[in-house]
């Protein structure tokens, strides 16, 4: 090794031993005779001291050395005389008297300090990613996901999963999103597709009699991306044979335990046992398949309330079959008028035509509804969401999926604003009991709300030929401070049954056979009752890191229009490559 000792670990145990470090130079500082060197390598930061009178062949190199530069020093620990030492700084108590400086290899001026937190434009950051990696902050991110995965296998090893390996060359499995595509050069005109997820195959890797199997597994997918998506992700994926639904939410949520009780000392986790909604309930309470259950804030139905009002608003509401809800924040009553309505801005992106707001103040009640409502009203809405004085209410009238998105999003908004988000606070979740399918409009024909290995709930089977939309899954959601981070559901393992699915989903015979055909045989051979669970691991690093985009956790990510700025990709590829391939380029106009 180049090195004897690492530049973070250095303590005032070391005090007095020659120690070789070797590291990039994070900062320097010139005071002519002493040159000041942080030295820096994965451990941490070191000061690192050079006397020109004592060192000065190590001086002149230090002199010439520059931000980023890789340096080798060879020098003795000493305590930092009292005053000189840096509570901020793990190795602040001693520094390295530097007696010879080698200039490894020197460095371009990089394109953004590494050494502060100012923040970079991102589009720079993903350019030179390999000095963004650099940074405390991405350094300590990507660590958090080596454990985070190396924790993960513990637990799951000590619970007689098996890691196995799926390919990534497959035909298409679907999730929901469009797949990518591998042309195959030695059967022409035909592709391969990447896995959107193993789900197919680790249902195989059950009827192949494994009972439990687990795999970090890479995952793609063709949609739009947000700061919670990219077009590769990273799952914890996993299959267990002869369970219950039960059975997958108890493993799943020892797990989580275990890597909070490891990792994640300074969290605390809300509710134990984690709470389980279901779907309906989630959505009327909080507006949203995915709450954030570290605050209170819920949706309060009022509909009732003001069904008979005279208020135009919500006479027409309710006349045209729609809601009328409310939030009810605590201690707002003083916002300005210009803050009330800058608040409609958080509902209108959902469809909302406008928000109402009731202000219950010292002096009477405020609100542009008030002229229009009977006393009697206005203390009804009162009583239903149990407003004190100083409290604000927030209201949205209209289509039930218009108020649960509105108002759920609001919820989020004010929760920010009154610091109700704690990120010390891990409120896990699940919800249970999603419907089975749903409408397609543009396709006009039902579609699996999650995907179509999804069993339904036994008795719900009844519904199938009469109201398909009212079948309910066994399928469950793990919910985490507002994000969805993980999904899974319990199978359907008899052909006949699949077969019937995929008739519901408006696939023939033909099709479920020519797409789907190996599943419908390997049913045939006995295959198990079983189940399982897909975390994202992306999100849950995220969260578990304090950060708001994936892309935080991830070494090289994409970006938001799915390229990746460092390597340039995607990219043409040549003539001969796509005549190889037998392809031939057709650009839009
Ligand atoms: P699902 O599609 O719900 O289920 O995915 C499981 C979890 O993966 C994460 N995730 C993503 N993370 C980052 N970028 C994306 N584009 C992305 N898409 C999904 C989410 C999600 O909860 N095969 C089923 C699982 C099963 O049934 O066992 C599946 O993939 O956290």
């Amino acid at each position: 090794m180049l090195k004897t000792h690492a530049c973070g670990e250095l303590r005032l145990e070391h005090a007095g031993q020659e120690v070789t470090l070797a590291g990039w130079v994070h900062r320097r500082r010139d005071h002519g005779a002493l040159i000041f060197i942080d030295l820096r390598d994965r451990e941490g930061i070191v000061q690192v001291v050079v006397d020109a009178e004592n060192a000065p062949e190590a001086h002149a190199v230090a002199d010439r050395a520059r931000a980023e530069y890789v340096l080798q020093v060879h020098g003795r620990v000493r305590a930092r005389p009292e005053g000189f030492r840096n509570p901020n700084l793990p190795t602040g108590d001693v520094e390295v008297v530097a007696h010879k400086v080698t200039i490894l290899n020197p460095s371009k001026t990089p394109p953004f300090y590494i050494y502060d937190d100012t923040p970079v434009d991102e589009s720079l950051r993903l350019k030179y990613r390999y000095l963004d990696l650099r940074r405390q902050r991405m350094q300590r991110n990507l660590i958090l996901r080596h454990h985070v995965v190396n924790e993960i296998r513990q637990y799951l090893n000590a619970h007689k999963f098996l890691e196995i390996e799926t390919p990534l060359l497959i035909k298409s499995t679907p999730e929901g999103a469009r797949d990518f595509v591998v042309p195959s050069r030695l059967h022409p005109g035909k592709f391969y597709a990447l896995p959107q997820s193993p789900q197919q195959l680790k249902q195989l890797l059950m009827v192949a009699g494994f009972e439990r199997y687990y795999q970090i597994a890479r995952c793609l997918r063709d949609e739009d991306l947000r700061a919670d998506r990219q077009p590769e992700f990273t799952q914890l994926d996993l299959e267990m044979s002869f369970v219950e639904q039960e059975d997958i939410l108890n493993i799943i949520e020892g797990l989580y335990i275990h890597l909070v009780e490891k990792l994640l000392p300074h969290k605390r986790i809300k509710f134990r046992p984690f709470p389980r909604l279901t779907y309906e309930e989630a959505m009327s309470r909080y507006g949203s398949d995915k709450p954030d259950l570290r605050f209170g804030m819920e949706l309060v139905d009022l509909t009732d309330v003001v069904a008979e009002s005279k208020f135009r608003v919500f006479a027409q509401t309710v006349s045209q079959g729609g809601q009328v809800k409310g939030i009810l924040v605590p201690g707002a009553a003083n916002y300005s008028r210009k803050e009330l309505e800058q608040l409609e801005s958080h509902v209108k992106p959902y469809g909302a035509k406008g928000l109402l707001w009731m202000a219950f103040r010292e002096e009477g009640i405020r609100s542009p509804a008030a002229k229009h409502l009977t006393p009697g009203e206005v203390q009804a809405i009162r009583e239903r969401v149990q407003a004190q004085t100083g409290d604000l209410l927030l209201i949205v009238a209209d289509q039930p999926d218009v108020v649960a998105a509105a108002l759920g999003n609001l919820r989020l908004v004010m929760g920010d604003r009154l610091g109700l988000r704690d990120p010390n606070e891990l409120a896990f979740a699940w919800v249970v009991e999603f419907p089975l399918l749903e409408w397609d409009e543009e396709e006009a024909r039902w579609v699996a709300v999650h995907h179509p290995f999804t069993s339904p709930i036994p008795e719900d089977w009844a519904l199938a030929d009469t109201d398909p939309g009212k079948m309910r899954a066994q399928a469950y959601d793990s919910v985490l401070n507002g994000w969805e981070v993980g999904g899974g559901s319990i199978r359907i393992h008899r052909s006949e049954e699949q077969a019937k699915m995929f008739e519901l989903l408006g696939i023939t015979q033909e099709q479920a056979q020519a797409q789907f055909g190996h599943i419908l045989e390997a049913f045939q051979y006995g295959a198990p009752p079983h189940g399982g669970i897909a975390l994202g691991i992306d999100r849950l690093v995220a969260i578990f890191a304090d950060e708001t985009s994936i892309r935080e956790v991830m070494a090289f990510p994409k970006t938001t229009s799915a390229q990746d700025l460092m390597l340039g990709a995607p990219s043409p590829i040549s003539e001969e490559q796509l005549r190889e391939l037998h392809l031939a380029i057709v650009l839009d106009e």
